[in-house]
């Protein structure tokens, strides 16, 4: 048998090495014909090409790739698929010939690595066909689908009929559910808005086709692009296995998470990710600490889209070349959400309209912050603090991570290491400083009866998270000593609990903000005691592609009870469930606005968190890494987002820790956070060069952030991300679509760090537009656009530039935002090639809960054009800024020297005016913020 196969396979060779070359130079023996395209979406080169693995030859003939798999598939492999179109038939371990083939698909091998060798027939026999005709309803169309073949089963008890409700939400956002109609199957209970009615014009189309299988498409209407489209694949919606494929019409896909992804932009060579919420330092292909199955796709003429599956049981996406995605979940339904966009920047907006915008932070919260497990003692932080201040970094926050604790429990402090802890943050406030606390979400049920109230009332109001029983709770290790049991945040009653609590603490410990850790949930052991029962719903036949094939791993056994349902489906939803009571606590506890931060996340948790990027190690690779992320949780509308500054697992190294404080000095949330045992990192430790090239770079954050306090603003207020790749704004230059070692605040500031040991420049793309180097204000020369430029970046320099078009506020910076929010404005403006800017500032006390709803805000907007720049004062409702002024406005881009400046009426010249040859212009002026400027060049 092995021997003719063999034997035929030799004669198909044959007879393709019979055939012409087109040319010689080729690397292939794969005739034209046999060509299956590897770049099938536009922008094909042969270095992109060749990245992917494929091979490149040009050709005349009309219709034939350039760029082609390198490999000829078995061709005795019947109704063989062709490699870039397989959909994986098993899924799971242990696939085998045998095993393919009595699932009714095709077995064929291929030297494409990772394709799937057991993959579905073109023609399916699992997919539903259309019952009936489709029904009208208000929001849109209602469809009933049956099996076609109800013996073919992957992994048992399928469903049919099955329904699919399409509403046109509104006129960029298209919601499609598929679900059990007879049967209430768990859907995440997360609230989006829509109207009663369907919208009556939409900026997209559907398309149903019954042949012989339902599929179903979603049409751009502007252009055509067919953005979701399922006829390669079948749907399959059983009890717990879940599968839909779609195309997507480009590569240029983003999102998912969380993961740490080797590039912003994703591989779709058969690439598969695993989602289901895990305590796990950030690994390659590794599920971590929250779930978003979100993504953003770049259509090939830049308009672009994101499409959000509300769906938080354990699941995996598969990314293939087609290009295609194949979503597989193991419970729950099938409940997507379609963003027209058509920028990047519109797709957020509108994702984030649907999930909840963005919390707004307080404005503290955006100094640098430091941390780190193992302290010890309040001695060792006092040390750290003081020489924090001998060298004069700016920093606004200290964190008590859980060595403030007694023996690791919750709402206490240790009394020895940590005596006079209470003392010591009423004199870091006095400074003008922030205290932040951890708290993890277990509680150990050991102590002596008597002694720990925060369990004993938990019990009392039976709040934990059960054992499959319902009446039990399921008893795990953690931090404290003892064993611990998990509040159950899905039960309103464990709010209750878990505000009284905190509010109650706040008498304690005098903190400003919560930093919720552990909460996946985090257990140390597999399961709860005794380890999990042999059920479906602990060893589902199918388990996505998590880390160790594990549902319990680390965590609760799945059949755990919530008062939302099984832990099984609410496993992800355990540190998002337990987000908005900790805001409201710190609401309640401070009078503040909340300031939270979460390591688990899900759909819709940067209404009320922002994250940090786990437990990351100290490499230069995850330095680069921590872009990617922050861009993704951008994308996520978790814009208050940060990596721990020099790593927090292993030891950092001099040079790569102040490489890192330079980067991290621009993540929205600046910390720098250690583990424990690790040596000190904080930016004072490594003597007097460290800390002044920390100090100087932390100044340049400092000072601009009036300007990220308003992209704040924005991102609360209309969704806009905060940080962005610069794909965002120059959408249509393909070259940005795959950076990120940059990235920009806004639309105007782009930030090019130093990722590589020794390196003392960096590699710098320069996208059409006017760009000023931050240092100099020298404009790049128009030579670079559209190039990537070597840039100087000696140890003491972070590469920094402003595009020309922005107006940037400022401030002069201090060593705390409460001094810094008391010095004087200024305005930073970069001209574009037409001579023109634009920019605003939000301001207000920087930490009441409602100071926009309840217009206690100051909002300026500036316009610069024709040589003359213009204020005006949108809402003048926040008093505090009556006691403050401009005092400097520089103009970069100025092409001559003026001969007069007029600011509101009166000449300036003499010193309070300088022009330098690169077309800088600096004013010093004195004027309140309140007042309209109105400055003329001459
Ligand atoms: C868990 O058990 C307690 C009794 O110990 C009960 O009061 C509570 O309602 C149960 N919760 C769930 C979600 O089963
Ligand atoms: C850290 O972990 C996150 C995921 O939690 C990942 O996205 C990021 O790239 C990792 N690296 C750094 C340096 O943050």
């Amino acid at each position: 048998m092995k021997r003719i196969k063999s034997l035929q396979f030799f004669a198909v060779l044959l007879a393709v090495l019979a055939q012409p070359f087109h040319s010689s130079e080729c690397p292939t023996t794969i005739s034209e014909d046999l060509r299956q395209d590897c770049h099938p979406e536009p922008g094909a080169s042969e270095t992109s090409c060749i990245t992917r693995g494929c091979r490149w030859c040009e050709t005349s003939a009309p219709n034939v790739p350039f760029c082609f798999y390198d490999s000829v598939e078995d061709p005795t492999c019947p109704n063989n698929v062709p490699v870039q179109k397989r959909i994986d038939c098993h899924p799971q371990l242990g696939a085998s010939k045998e095993a393919c083939e009595a699932k009714g698909c095709i077995w064929c091998s291929t030297k494409v690595s990772n394709a799937p060798w057991c993959s579905f027939p073109e023609v399916g026999p699992y997919g539903y066909a259309l019952s009936g005709q489709p029904q009208k309803t208000a929001k849109g169309w209602r469809l009933v689908l049956m099996k076609r073949n109800t013996m073919m089963s992957l992994f048992g008890n399928d469903i049919s009929p099955v329904a699919i409700d399409v509403e046109f939400q509104t006129k960029d956002r298209l919601r499609f559910k598929i679900y059990d109609p007879n049967s209430q199957r768990f859907e995440v209970p997360l609230k989006i808005e829509s109207p009663s009615t369907a919208a009556a014009d939409t900026s997209y189309d559907i398309e149903f086709i019954n042949d012989p299988s339902f599929q179903f498409k979603i049409i751009r209407k502007s252009t055509g692009t067919v953005l979701w489209d399922t006829s390669l694949g079948d749907l399959i919606f059983a009890k717990q296995y879940l599968q839909i494929t779609t195309t997507v019409p480009s590569t240029s896909v983003y999102g998912f998470g969380e993961h740490e992804h080797p590039s912003f932009k994703h591989n779709m060579n058969f690439v598969n990710y695993g989602m289901f919420s895990r305590d796990q330092p950030p690994t390659t292909f590794a599920n971590l600490y929250g779930v978003h199955p979100f993504y953003m796709c770049i259509e090939s003429d830049s308009n672009t889209h994101g499409i959000l599956l509300l769906n938080s049981n354990a699941q995996d996406i598969t990314l293939s070349p087609n290009p295609s995605l194949t979503f597989r979940t193991i419970g729950g339904i099938l409940d997507f959400y379609v963003f027209l966009g058509p920028t990047p920047e519109n797709v957020v907006q509108q994702y984030t309209e649907a999930i909840g915008r963005p919390h707004f932070p307080s404005y503290w919260s955006l100094g640098f912050q430091l941390s780190r497990y193992g302290y010890g003692s309040l001695d060792v932080v006092k040390k750290t603090v003081d020489r924090m201040r001998q060298y004069g970094i700016p920093y606004d926050v200290q964190y008590g991570d859980i060595d403030y604790m007694e023996r690791h429990l919750d709402f206490t402090y240790d009394k020895e290491n940590y005596a006079g802890l209470p003392e010591y943050i009423q004199q870091l406030k006095k400074d003008g400083m922030h205290y932040v606390i951890i708290l993890d979400p277990f509680l150990s049920k050991d102590e002596a009866p008597g002694t720990y109230r925060p369990y004993e009332l938990g019990q009392e109001m039976g709040i934990w998270v059960n054992n499959s029983d319902r009446v039990t709770p399921a008893v795990g290790k953690a931090w404290p000593p003892g064993d611990s049991v998990f509040p159950d945040y899905t039960n309103p009653r464990t709010a209750d609990w878990w505000i009284q609590m905190c509010v109650e603490f706040k008498t304690v410990l005098d903190y400003d903000g919560l930093w919720i850790d552990m909460n996946e949930p985090a257990n140390f052991g597999t399961g709860q005691y005794p380890g999990c029962a042999l059920n479906d719903l602990n060893y589902p036949p199918y388990v996505p592609r998590i880390t160790d094939s594990s549902l319990a791993q680390k965590t609760l056994c799945p059949d755990s009870k919530t008062y939302l349902g099984d832990h099984y489906n609410t496993h992800s939803l355990f540190g998002w469930s337990q987000t908005p009571p900790t805001f409201i606590a710190v609401q309640k506890a401070t009078g503040k606005r909340a300031f939270v931060l979460s390591r688990s996340t899900f759909v819709g948790s940067g209404k009320y968190a922002g994250h940090w990027l786990g437990d990351n190690f100290s490499r230069w690779k995850d330095m680069h890494m921590s872009i990617i992320g922050m861009l993704e949780f951008n994308l996520f509308g978790i814009p208050y987002i940060g990596a721990d500054i020099c790593g927090f697992l292993l030891d950092t190294t001099y040079e790569l820790c102040l490489r890192w404080m330079q980067l991290g000095s621009f993540y929205p949330f600046s910390r720098n956070h250690n583990g424990e045992g690790q040596t000190e990192q904080d930016p004072a430790v490594f003597g007097a060069e460290f800390a002044e090239i920390s100090r100087s770079t932390l100044l340049i954050r400092y000072t601009l952030l009036p300007y990220l306090y308003t992209l704040f603003f924005d991102s609360h207020v209309h969704g806009n991300t905060v940080v962005r790749g610069l794909m965002h704004e120059f959408t249509s230059d393909h070259q940005t679509h795959g950076i990120d070692t940059a990235f920009l605040w806004g639309p105007a500031f782009m930030i090019a760090p130093v990722l590589q040991e020794g390196a003392r420049s960096v590699d710098v793309y320069f996208p059409e537009a006017s760009w000023f180097d931050y240092y100099t204000g020298d404009e790049v020369p128009a030579s670079w656009h559209r190039k990537y430029v070597s840039v100087d970046a000696p140890l003491d320099k972070i590469p920094l530039f402003l595009r020309g078009g922005y107006i940037l506020p400022t401030q002069a910076p201090a060593t705390t935002t409460t001094r810094s929010r008391l010095n004087p404005f200024g305005l930073l403006i970069a001209l574009d090639e037409r001579g023109e800017a634009s920019g605003s500032l939000f301001w207000d006390d920087g930490d009441s809960i409602d100071s926009i709803e309840k217009e206690v805000y100051f909002l300026a907007k500036y316009t610069f054009s024709e040589g003359q720049m213009r204020t005006k004062v949108v809402k003048n409702g926040y008093r505090g800024v009556d006691s403050l002024i401009y005092n400097t406005v520089q103009v970069l881009g100025v092409t001559s020297r003026p001969n007069a400046i007029v600011l509101n009426g009166n000449v300036i010249r003499g010193k309070d005016l300088q022009y330098q040859e690169n077309g800088k212009l600096t004013l010093q002026i004195s004027v309140p913020l309140t007042e309209e400027l109105n400055i003329i060049l001459q």
